[in-house]
């Protein structure tokens, strides 16, 4: 690993060290008790409104037509029945019908949200994701159903304290954030030319509040706020003004549009798994940079079960699941695992400097991930 890796390891690591009382040991076993809430409360949901709970085997569509899914929520019920089949809480048979699907009772169901309040803590987050789980579970018919967007969990009476704690305030995000910015210090230290920086689905800015302190004594040209939703755009105008700060709808689905000048960073924080087709999005990314230049992407290389309640929900299209062209086509998976982030990035020509962090660190557990590559 690079001496850059070296300084962005040690940042992270102070970026952790002021969270009292964590236990990073415990971590593996906290995101299982996070995971197992979910996969229960989904199980329930599933044993009580649809005949899964009858023994006989079902498609997914019967069991979508049970829970009088919208139609752009349809195949979330075949995504759960994967997650439940994987965690061996139903059965499946060689037509990939589900059958045997485990209904948890009350005394489970209460020892599982008991455990996950203990991991939450554990792992760092406030009440609030506790509360986002709790919510999402109970809000389960209304979020199928359409008649409530994931937004109105992400945002309740339109606080971002929620989103807040789903991007920032815990363990890893301090992490990756901490150590985000020392890679942004590495790159300012050395800069010949004010910078040129490009934030895609900024959003809640969870990392750009972590980034922006650094420039405070660096020369910039301009860091491009930008996401696909004009909401984030005029919230984050609020809260982090103008000078060098510009903002604009940006789509990555779409192609990129060439920045004035050529970059020097390109910042995309669990947002590149948004685009339909990864190594394409980041082939342009790279066109974008200047030599020398590096795209920082934080992201997640395992399906959460922990995130089934609510990703989904944020993922439908007007037409159902998300369109991917990439190693995921034909799947349901939001995420590329951490070998395929690795070879997306050097296949678009990158090179990887930073891949945080480090095998055997009980933070891999969280898989959220720090990976810097330079053009
Ligand atoms: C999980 S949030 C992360 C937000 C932010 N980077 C942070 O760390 O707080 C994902 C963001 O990506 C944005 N997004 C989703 N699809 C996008 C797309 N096709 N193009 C641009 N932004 C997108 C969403 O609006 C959202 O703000």
């Amino acid at each position: 690993m690079s001496p850059l890796t070296d300084r962005a390891d040690a940042a992270g690591r102070t970026g952790i060290s002021g969270i009292s009382g964590i236990d990073l040991a415990s971590a593996a076993a906290a995101v299982h008790d996070l995971d197992r809430l979910v996969l229960l409360g989904i199980a329930s949901e599933l044993h009580r409104r649809t005949r899964l709970r009858e023994g006989a085997a079902h498609e997914p569509g019967a069991v979508a037509d049970d829970l009088g899914a919208a139609p752009r929520h349809r195949w979330i019920a075949g995504h759960w029945l994967a997650a439940l089949h994987e965690a061996r809480l139903t059965g499946r048979d060689a037509d990939g019908r589900y059958h045997r699907l485990h209904g948890p009772g009350r005394a489970e169901l209460a020892a599982a949200r008991t455990r996950m309040q203990a991991a939450r803590v554990a792992l760092g987050y406030p009440a609030e994701l506790g509360e986002l789980m709790l919510r999402s579970l109970r809000l389960l018919p209304e979020l199928l159903r359409d008649e409530i967007g994931v937004q109105a969990l992400l945002y309740p009476d339109g606080e971002p304290a929620t989103a807040e704690a789903v991007y920032r305030g815990n363990v890893i995000s301090r992490y990756l954030n901490a150590a985000a910015a020392q890679v942004l210090a590495d790159l300012a230290g050395r800069a010949t030319r004010p910078l040129r920086i490009l934030e895609l689905g900024a959003g809640i800015g969870a990392t750009t509040a972590d980034l922006l302190p650094v420039l405070t004594a660096t020369p910039v040209e301009f860091y491009l706020f930008t996401d696909l939703s004009p909401f984030f755009l005029d919230t984050a105008r609020r809260r982090f003004g103008t000078g060098f700060l510009r903002y604009a709808l940006l789509d990555i689905a779409r192609d990129l549009p060439r920045q004035p000048g050529e970059l020097d960073l390109v910042v995309a924080a669990t947002m590149a798994h948004n685009a339909p087709h990864v190594g394409r999005l980041l082939e342009q990314v790279a066109a974008l940079l200047a030599p020398g230049g590096r795209v920082l992407l934080i992201e997640t290389v395992r399906e959460h079960p922990q995130s089934l309640t609510s990703m989904p929900f944020a993922l439908s299209t007007r037409d159902g699941p998300p369109r991917r062209l990439d190693c995921r086509a034909g799947t349901t998976r939001t995420y590329l695992r951490r070998e395929e982030w690795l070879s997306a990035l050097e296949g678009s020509g990158l090179r990887v400097e930073v891949d945080l962090p480090r095998p055997g660190d009980p933070l891999t557990a969280l898989s959220q991930r720090l990976l810097v590559a330079t053009r």
